[in-house]
């Protein structure tokens, strides 16, 4: 920019800046609207079927976690791999919250989902305790909460976790 050029546009912006303005009173402290950021327009949406949940991430977890809190000791990677799988059938109950029916059934499907991730999460306090007796009264507390569902809303099996025989539930 030439210096003669730099001069005009010294001209050319000052009055519009500090002169009165005839249409907006005061030139320069015309208030503009401070810059908001919109708010979000997303929704939690269900997407998967509630059976797809429960095979993938609710009942995957909760046979993982069977597994590892029947054997006698758990290693460092054990303990916080069941945390893991605790804190994850507990946020599956978050999504289940998702997905009540529309019906006059929906309020005993929320207190049955919250009681189910509550229980879950518990269920992760004592396995971050690394109390083995206490997390697995915590995992049979748990299945008590999947099976009042199941029961309410006719879904046919029975979570039966530590049974002795290689089916550890009747379906
Ligand atoms: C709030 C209600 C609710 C809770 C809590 C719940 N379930 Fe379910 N579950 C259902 C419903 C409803 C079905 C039937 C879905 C279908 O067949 O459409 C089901 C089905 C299942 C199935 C069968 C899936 C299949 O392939 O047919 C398994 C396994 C299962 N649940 C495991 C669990 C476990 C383990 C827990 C607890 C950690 C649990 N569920 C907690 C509602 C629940």
């Amino acid at each position: 920019m030439t210096r003669t050029g730099a001069i005009g546009l010294m001209v050319f912006v000052i009055p519009g800046l500090f002169w009165p303005n005839p249409v907006h009173g005061q030139a320069g402290v015309r208030r503009t609207a401070p810059s908001v950021t919109p708010a979000s327009t997303h929704r939690l949406v269900p997407f998967a079927e509630t059976r797809l949940l429960m095979e993938g991430l609710t009942n995957a977890n909760f046979l993982g976690l069977e597994k590892l809190l029947r054997s006698e000791q758990l290693d460092d990677e054990a303990w916080a791999f069941s945390r893991g799988q605790a804190l994850l059938i507990a946020e599956s109950g978050n999504l289940l919250l998702l997905r009540s029916p529309r019906d006059s059934r929906q309020e005993t499907w929320m207190r049955l989902a919250g009681d189910m991730r509550d229980s879950a999460g518990q269920l992760a306090r004592w396995v971050q305790r690394r109390d083995l007796g206490r997390s697995r009264s915590a995992l049979m507390d748990l299945a008590g909460k999947c099976n009042a569902c199941h029961q309410a809303f006719g879904a046919d099996l029975q979570i039966r976790p530590f049974r002795k025989d290689t089916g550890d539930r009747d379906e």
